[in-house]
Parts: structure tokens; C-alpha cells; sequence
């Protein structure tokens, strides 16, 4: 079994670049089935659920090759498969948007029903919901989940909870529907506008990716042919901004759009933080023990859960006593126990966590329990007084590529050991 081995408590300095987004890359590269030609795709992280997104496409038909290590060139016009592989589908979450992207496509598709991070129920009823209104129908038998429509016709969808996903895969039902189809209360999250200005570029007609409501009027066919370069990723870059104020470093995080960072850029300048932003760089640095503060995760612009155990992080090191209220997961205050082992005295109550801030951290056993857990976990064991040990890799590397080469650029002491 793989291990991250830290020792910690140095200062991360120095210059970063993000990669392309992993939430904008999973769903544009289903996305790109809605394209019978090729598709190149630049800035696309090299992650396990890349590779993973890749392999169940190549059994529908794609040729994918990388060229270069983060551009993916993508050939789907020997696309025939409507079964997509339960085994690999059920893995990951992300798969669900092969059934927007495949109902545009073929008017059918079997899946396995999506897997992913443990983070309490994740439903999909409102993808669901917005696949019927389109005209398709869902049937959920055996751990899987078939769609089929003779035809999709454009109508109104409000969707009932703001949804990421259901937001992009109504979305990719929709290009090719009959007439308009608006989704109203839909998700603002930069990837979801990364998945419209992709599909716009192919030539389909959607407005409003950003705000509340997308309006899409249906094309008869797309281009055949596009370059296209992945978002910037926001997590990323924010995992960066939270590693730097809990090591006491200094950093110059490049490669991000600041813009999708400001709540996170508003919290750390409340706890003392300092953060400098320019056109696509964030300076952040900070030396002192941050103060205490009250987050509350919500939909984007809100503060993003994905940061949240980032963030408890700073908070466990924070002066005085601060709290979190995770709105979107039921399950996403799993990483507390693990911290609280190197130190930290956190208390989980129903949806809040409260922080009773510690002075230091100490090095100690640790383990992942999902994608951002994991980061997180690095991150204290970077600030962290003597040696972590963090377990369970394959959660990060699902998400961070290169995640110890990049920390020990800045000066971390990091290694992956077997
Ligand atoms: C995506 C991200 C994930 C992030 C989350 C919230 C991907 C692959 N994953 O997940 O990293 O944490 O957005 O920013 O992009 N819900 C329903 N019914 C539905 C769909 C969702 O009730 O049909 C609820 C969920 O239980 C959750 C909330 O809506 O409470 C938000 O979920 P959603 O935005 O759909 O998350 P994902 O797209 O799964």
C-alpha cells in the first residue's frame, strides 16, 4: 500500500501552477461524444479520473490518445455502444453525465449507476426529473440505470436543488432537443460554464451558463472538429491558497482565474490572511496564527464544499474558537477524526463542526477517507510538528495530479513511499 510520508512544519514558498479542472475535464469529456468528429482537448489534468473517463468512452468506441502530457485528443466517430461497462462505471460518479451526453447522441444509454467520493446520499433525481421533461424515459433496475427517448423536445425544467450535475447532464440532453429548453435554478459553478463554452464552441446555442437560469436552443448537428482548453481549477488553486496560510508560507499560486476564488479570498483575509490577485496569479502568504471564523458551505458563489476540509485545517490551528456549517454533504466532516488524531479538537455536531483552536498539530498515522479529506490531510501534515504518514492515496490521486511533486517543489518535505 502506497503512503504519503511528511514531515512537516515548513513553510511552503515559492511559485505553483494549477492544472486544468478535474470537475469541468469528467464532464467535458462525455461531452465531446455529442461531436461525431475529433476533439482536442488541452490543459486536461492526468488524474485517475481522467483516465477512467477515458477508458469507459474507448469502450463505446472512442480513440483517445495523449499527445503531450496534458493535451487528450479525442475521436468519436466510431462511437457505436449505447451499453456503457457497469464495472468501470459504477466507480465514479462523473459517469452520469454519459447519459446526457449519450441521450443527445444516440437516444440511448445503460450505465452503471454512478459511484464516487463517500459523501452521504447522493441522489439523482434531478437529472432524472429533467431527462423525463425532456422526453426520455428512465428505467433503474440492478444497479443500473437505462434512458431512451424516440425524440427529446425542448420544454421548461426547474430543477428543485441546485445540482452540478443535473445542471450539466440536462444540459448535454438538451443541445440536440427539439425547439428551447430552458433549466432554471441551475448551478453556477465555473465548470458548468466550461462545459457551455465548450459545447458553444462546437457550435451549439446555450445562454445564461453563469446564472440562474440556461436557456438552449436545440441544434440539428455540431462541428467536427474543435480545440479546446480546460478551465483552470478552482479546488485546486484554493487547496494551494488554505496549504499556504496553514504552513506559514508564502505563495504565488499561477495558472487560476481569482475571480472563482473570491470566498475563499474574503474568509482568509477575515482570519489575517493576505491575498494579492492579478490577472491569472494569487498571491497568498500569511505568518501568523490565523483568527477564528464562522464558514458555511453553499452552491458557488458561495464557499465551496470542496474546500470546506481545506479549510477545517486552518481552522484547527485558528486562535479561539470558529465553526463550519457543510450545507451540501451529509458526509464530509469524516477527515475531523483523522485531524483530531495529530492534535486537533474538533467536535462534529449534525451538519456543523466546531473548531476549538489548537497551537500546533502532531505528525501521526492518517487516513483518507475521500478526495478532499485527503488534501486536506496532507496539508496538516505539512503544518504539522513531526512525521504523517498519509494512507488511502488512490481518493487523491483521483483528483490532484502529481500532488508530492508539486508540494515539494515549495519546499515540502514529501515523499510517497510503497
Ligand atoms: C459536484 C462535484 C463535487 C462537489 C459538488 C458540489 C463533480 C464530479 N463533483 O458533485 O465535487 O462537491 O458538485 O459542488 O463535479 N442533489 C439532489 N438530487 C440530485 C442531484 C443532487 O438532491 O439529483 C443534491 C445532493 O445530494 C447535494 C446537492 O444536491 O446535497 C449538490 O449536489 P450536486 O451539485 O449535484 O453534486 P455533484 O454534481 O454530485
Amino acid at each position: 500500500m502506497e503512503k504519503l510520508v511528511i514531515t512537516g512544519a515548513t513553510p511552503l514558498k515559492g511559485e505553483v501552477t494549477v492544472h486544468g479542472a478535474k470537475n469541468s475535464a469528467i464532464a467535458i469529456l462525455p461531452a465531446t461524444l455529442l461531436c461525431n468528429g475529433i476533439c482536442t482537448l488541452n490543459n486536461v489534468p492526468n488524474i485517475i479520473d481522467v483516465r477512467l473517463s477515458c477508458q469507459i468512452l474507448e469502450q463505446l468506441g472512442s480513440k483517445i490518445s495523449w499527445v503531450g502530457s496534458n493535451t487528450l485528443v479525442i475521436d468519436n466517430r466510431n462511437v457505436n455502444k449505447t451499453h456503457a461497462p457497469l464495472d468501470l462505471t459504477s466507480k465514479f460518479r462523473a459517469s452520469y453525465y454519459l447519459i446526457g451526453a449519450m441521450l443527445g447522441r444516440s437516444k440511448e444509454i445503460e450505465v452503471g449507476l454512478p459511484g464516487g467520493c463517500n459523501l452521504g446520499a447522493r441522489p439523482i433525481d434531478q437529472h432524472i426529473k429533467g431527462f423525463a421533461a425532456l422526453g426520455a424515459t428512465v428505467n433503474l433496475s440492478q444497479g443500473k440505470i437505462n434512458v431512451k427517448a424516440n425524440k427529446l423536445v425542448g420544454t421548461n425544467i426547474y430543477l428543485d436543488v441546485v445540482s452540478v450535475g443535473a445542471t450539466i447532464n440536462v444540459l448535454l440532453a438538451s443541445v440536440f432537443a427539439e425547439g428551447i429548453t430552458t433549466i432554471d435554478n441551475v448551478a453556477k459553478e465555473p465548470h458548468v460554464v466550461d462545459v457551455a463554452n465548450f459545447l458553444n464552441s462546437l457550435g451549439a446555442d446555450i445562454r445564461g451558463a453563469g446564472t440562474d437560469l440556461i436557456k438552449i436552443n436545440g441544434v440539428k448537428s455540431l462541428k467536427n472538429n474543435i480545440t479546446y482548453s480546460i478551465v483552470p481549477d478552482q479546488i485546486e488553486a484554493g487547496t494551494y491558497m488554505l496549504a499556504a496560510i496553514a504552513t506559514k508560507g508564502d505563495l504565488l499560486i499561477k495558472n487560476c482565474i481569482p475571480e472563482h476564488l473570491d470566498s475563499l479570498t474574503s474568509k482568509i483575509l477575515e482570519i489575517g490572511g493576505n491575498v494579492e490577485c492579478f490577472d491569472d496569479t494569487i498571491h497568498v502568504w500569511y505568518t501568523k496564527r490565523p483568527n477564528k471564523t464562522i464558514v458555511k458551505t453553499l452552491p458557488y458563489p458561495g464557499f465551496p464544499t470542496d474546500l470546506q476540509p481545506q479549510m477545517g485545517v486552518v481552522l484547527s490551528l485558528a486562535s479561539g474558537t470558529s465553526v463550519i456549517n457543510e450545507s451540501i454533504w451529509d458526509s464530509r466532516f469524516q477527515y475531523t477524526a483523522e485531524l483530531n488524531k495529530m492534535g486537533a479538537n474538533i467536535i462534529v455536531q449534525g451538519k456543523s463542526a466546531i473548531f476549538e483552536g489548537v497551537e500546533n498539530l502532531s505528525g501521526a498515522p492518517v487516513y483518507a477517507t475521500d478526495l478532499r479529506a485527503g488534501a486536506a490531510l496532507v496539508i496538516a501534515g505539512m503544518a504539522a510538528n513531526g512525521v504523517t504518514e498519509v494512507f488511502n492515496l488512490n481518493h487523491i490521486d483521483r483528483g490532484y495530479e502529481k500532488i508530492e511533486e508539486k508540494f515539494a517543489s515549495l519546499g515540502a518535505k514529501i515523499k510517497r513511499v510503497s
